[in-house]
C-alpha cells in the first residue's frame, strides 16, 4: 500500500520505517527541512535503538523517503497516518494546535476516496469533530474515512513496539476503513496480535486510560515508598512480594523518582482536563492525587540532598548521573533528573551532571560531564537520578578518591547497597531497608 505518515518525532520516524518493514510504501512529511534531510539519508532526528539501520535500509531501497511538500503526498497515498505532536498548553489541555495545521494543509488538497488515521494522542472527542472538519474542506468530502488507531510504543523500545505490537486499537465507524486497515496491519494481524475494535471515543481513552494507570502504579508504589521510608519497611521487597500477585503484576513497580517524558506528564494533565470538563471531578481529583505523589518524589529528593549537605546546599557541589527522563532514551522532556538538578542549583548549589546520551541545553544552569568519573570529581554528594546500565557497572571503589565526601543517594534503588558500602560509600536508598551486613 501507499503511506503517509505526518510528523516525524519518536512516533512518527519509527511508524514511518515500521510501515516500510511491513512491506509499504511510505513517504514521511514533516515542516522541518533540516530534519526531512537527515531522514533522507536514512539518520533518525532522536536517539532509538535499532532504528537508525530500519531507516537506512528502506530509504536506501527507495520504499521509504521524507518531504516538506503536502502536494507529494495528499492523492499519492492511501492511507494518511496523523503523528504529530499534541503538547500540553498552559490550561492543562492538549494543544491541538499541530493536527489543525495538517488539516488545513492537507484537506484541501484531497480530491479522491482516503483515510485519515488519528495515531495522535488526543483528547475524546477530537476524531469526531477532525471528520467532519477534514470532509468539509477536502474536495473529495464524505469520501475522507477516519479512524482512530492510538500508539502505546515506549521510546528505547519504539522498534520493537511498532513492529510487534501487543494489540491494535482501532476506533473505526464504517465499513470502508476496516477493510483498509487490515490490509495496513496484515503482518502483525497474521501474527495474532489482538485486535480491538471499537468507536472513536473508546479508542481515544483507551489511551488515556492505558497511560493514565501506569502512572498510577508509579505513584502507588511511590506513596508506599514513603510510608516504608518513615516506618523501616522495604519498598522493593513490597513491590516483588505484592508483585507475585498475577491480579497485581510486578510491572511499573519501580518505586523512585517518580515518572517523566513527553508523554504520562502531559497525557494524565488533559485527561484530567477532558474529566473536568465533562463533570466527572472524581476522576481528575484521582490524577490530581497520581500527579502530587510524582511532583513530591522530586522535592523529597532535593530536600534529602540538602539536609545531607549539613542543611545547606549553597556553594556545594553536587555530581548527578544521568538526566534523560528514564535510561534507552536522549529524552530529557520533563524529567525528574533535571528537575531535582534545577531544585537544587537554585538553593545555590553547583551541579555537574553526566548522562550518557542527553545533550543539555546551553540555557541548563549546569555543566555538563563527558564521563560519570569527570561529573563526581570534588563532589559533596552524588545523586543517581536515572538508572542507566552503565552506572551500575560503576566502581565505587575507584570513584572514592575522586569525591569530597563518598555519599551517594540512589534516588532509583537500582545500585547494590553491598558493594558500594564495602567500598565506604554512605548509600542512601529512600524507601528501603539497609541490610549491612546482608542478611
Ligand atoms: C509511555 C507508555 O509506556 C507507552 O505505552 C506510551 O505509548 C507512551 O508513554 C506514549 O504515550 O507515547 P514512555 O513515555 O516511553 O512510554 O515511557 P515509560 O517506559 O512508560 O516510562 C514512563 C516513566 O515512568 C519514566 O519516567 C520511567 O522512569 C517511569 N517509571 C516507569 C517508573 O518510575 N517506575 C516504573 O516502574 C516504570
Amino acid at each position: 500500500m501507499r503511506i503517509s505518515v505526518i510528523g516525524t518525532g519518536y512516533l512518527g520516524t519509527t511508524h514511518a520505517a515500521g510501515m516500510a518493514e511491513f512491506g509499504h510504501h511510505v513517504i514521511g512529511l514533516d515542516i522541518d527541512t533540516e530534519r526531512v534531510a537527515a531522514l533522507n539519508k536514512g539518520r533518525a532526528p532522536i536517539f532509538e535503538p535499532n532504528l537508525d539501520p530500519m531507516l537506512e535500509r528502506h530509504t536506501g531501497s527507495g520504499q521509504l523517503r521524507f518531504t516538506t511538500d503536502h502536494t507529494d503526498i495528499a492523492d499519492w497515498a492511501d492511507v494518511h497516518f496523523l503523528c504529530v505532536n499534541t503538547p500540553q498548553s498552559p490550561s492543562g489541555a492538549a494543544d491541538l494546535g499541530q493536527l489543525r495545521n495538517v488539516r488545513d494543509q492537507l484537506a484541501p488538497l484531497l480530491t479522491r476516496p482516503t483515510l485519515i488515521i488519528l495515531k495522535s494522542t488526543v483528547p475524546v472527542g477530537t476524531a469526531a469533530q477532525l471528520r467532519q472538519e477534514f470532509r468539509a474542506l477536502a474536495p473529495a468530502g464524505d469520501g475522507v474515512d477516519l479512524t482512530v488507531n492510538p500508539e502505546f510504543l515506549r521510546e528505547g523500545h519504539a522498534v520493537e513496539d511498532t513492529l510487534r505490537p501487543d494489540r491494535i486499537v482501532l476506533g473505526v465507524e464504517d465499513e470502508r476503513s476496516l477493510e483498509v486497515l487490515d490490509r495496513v496491519y496484515a503482518i502483525p494481524l497474521s501474527d495474532d496480535t489482538p485486535r480491538v475494535l471499537t468507536n472513536f471515543a473508546t479508542a481515544e481513552l483507551i489511551k488515556n486510560a492505558a497511560n493514565a494507570f501506569l502512572a498510577t502504579k508509579i505513584s502507588f508504589i511511590n506513596a508506599m515508598a514513603q510510608l516504608c521510608q518513615a516506618t523501616g519497611g522495604d519498598v522493593t521487597e513490597l513491590a516483588d512480594a505484592i508483585g507475585f500477585d498475577e491480579r497485581i503484576g510486578r510491572a511499573f513497580l519501580n518505586a523512585g523518582l517518580g515518572f517523566g517524558g513527553g508523554c504520562f506528564p502531559k497525557d494524565i494533565r488533559s485527561l484530567a482536563h477532558s474529566a473536568d470538563e465533562h463533570g466527572v471531578e472524581v476522576l481528575s481529583n484521582f490524577i490530581g492525587s497520581v500527579e502530587r505523589i510524582n511532583d513530591s518524589q522530586r522535592t523529597e529528593v532535593t530536600e534529602l540532598t540538602v539536609e545531607h549537605l549539613g542543611g545547606d546546599a549553597a556553594g556545594k557541589r553536587i555530581a548527578v548521573l544521568g538526566a534523560t527522563f528514564k535510561p534507552g532514551t536522549d529524552d530529557t522532556r520533563n524529567s525528574p533528573a533535571l528537575t531535582v538538578a534545577e531544585q537544587l542549583h537554585s538553593r545555590g548549589a553547583e551541579v555537574r551532571v553526566y548522562d550518557p546520551h542527553a545533550r543539555l541545553s546551553t540555557r541548563d544552569n549546569f555543566s555538563q560531564a563527558a564521563t560519570a568519573q569527570d561529573a563526581v570529581a570534588g563532589a559533596d554528594i552524588v545523586l543517581h537520578l536515572t538508572e542507566w546500565p552503565e552506572f551500575r557497572s560503576l566502581d565505587p571503589a575507584v570513584l572514592a578518591p575522586l569525591v569530597q565526601s563518598t555519599i551517594i543517594i540512589d534516588a532509583r534503588l537500582k545500585l547494590n547497597p553491598h558493594t558500594w558500602r564495602a567500598a565506604g560509600w554512605t548509600l542512601i536508598q529512600p524507601g528501603r531497608v539497609d541490610r549491612t551486613p546482608a542478611c
